[in-house]
């Protein structure tokens, strides 16, 4: 297989900055692997998000915590060794970053050194301030996480809807701004009200990148493997789903297996 790269232009943090600006939406999927990143990239992805979300949807854990700094490296080296145009944004896992900013940055730079990554993701406002500036300080483009984040899941106690009472979009508006003004190139928003995203877009000049938080968002993210329907049982709301790999999959592995059994596969034309 040929190793020539060809030459595109690369979505970066500024070209993002600039689709804000004109109004251009930006479409960002999650990518844990070399293959699924090079036909993503080949499409025309704008960002290739390496989420913590790997944790369950590749290792099948219940939550994010148990994903390690090495698991994230690993997946998103795969994920660079496919890219040609998108951002690859990488999130530092659970315990990587919070209460102390010089892991936050060692582990920002592993990542960037050791993966070749473009940017890192972290959940959280004002209680992150320390790491997240820490982080910038070096050069690393930090994109931010507010809403339902949910390498907090123990603290919410559920996946519900986040920011509904007055004082919780209070003080993500607060978050989202002090994020905007330490740095921050972007912001997801997740599974927050529709009016409440909409608010935060307006009041920003950087771009966020919504999932379940509706239509006003500057850009959309979704995990790849629920977008493709691998995933079967999660079904919320805010989800398309543009295939239904499960059954597919499911089908063709059903008919291998009788192809095999029954001395079908493989024919004449498929020997040597
Ligand atoms: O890890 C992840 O997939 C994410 C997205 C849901 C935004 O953080």
């Amino acid at each position: 297989m040929s190793v020539h790269k060809k030459q595109v232009k690369k979505v970066t943090t500024h070209v993002l900055q600039a689709m804000k600006a004109r109004g251009e939406k930006i479409a960002m999927l999650t990518g844990y692997d070399y293959s699924m990143a090079q036909i993503i990239d080949a499409a025309g992805i704008d960002v290739v998000l390496v989420g913590d979300s790997a944790s369950n949807v590749m290792a099948g854990h219940e939550t994010t915590l148990p994903i390690t700094l090495d698991q994230m490296i690993y997946h998103a080296s795969s994920v660079l060794r496919a890219i040609d145009r998108a951002l690859v944004v990488v999130d530092l896992p659970f315990g990587s970053y919070q209460g102390n900013s010089k892991i936050a940055l060692e582990s920002s730079v592993r990542i960037m050194k050791e993966a070749g990554a473009h940017a890192i993701k972290v959940e959280g406002g004002a209680e992150i301030k320390e790491s997240i500036v820490r982080i910038l300080s070096a050069g690393v483009p930090v994109m931010g996480h507010l809403g339902l984040t949910p390498q907090s899941i123990y603290k919410f106690g559920t996946y519900t809807v986040r920011a509904k009472e007055e004082t919780e979009a209070q003080k993500l508006i607060e978050d989202a701004l002090l994020l905007e003004e330490l740095g921050c190139f972007a912001i997801v928003l997740e599974k927050i009200p529709a009016k409440l995203a909409k608010k935060v877009s307006e009041k920003l000049s950087i771009p966020t990148i919504g999932i379940g938080a509706g239509p006003h968002t500057d850009g959309q993210v979704l995990v790849i493997h629920d977008m493709l329907g691998i995933t079967k049982d999660f079904q919320p709301r805010f989800l398309r789903r543009y295939l239904a790999l499960y059954d597919t999959i499911k089908t063709a592995t059903e008919q291998y297996i009788d192809d095999v059994k029954s001395g079908d596969f493989p024919n004449d034309k498929e020997q040597y």
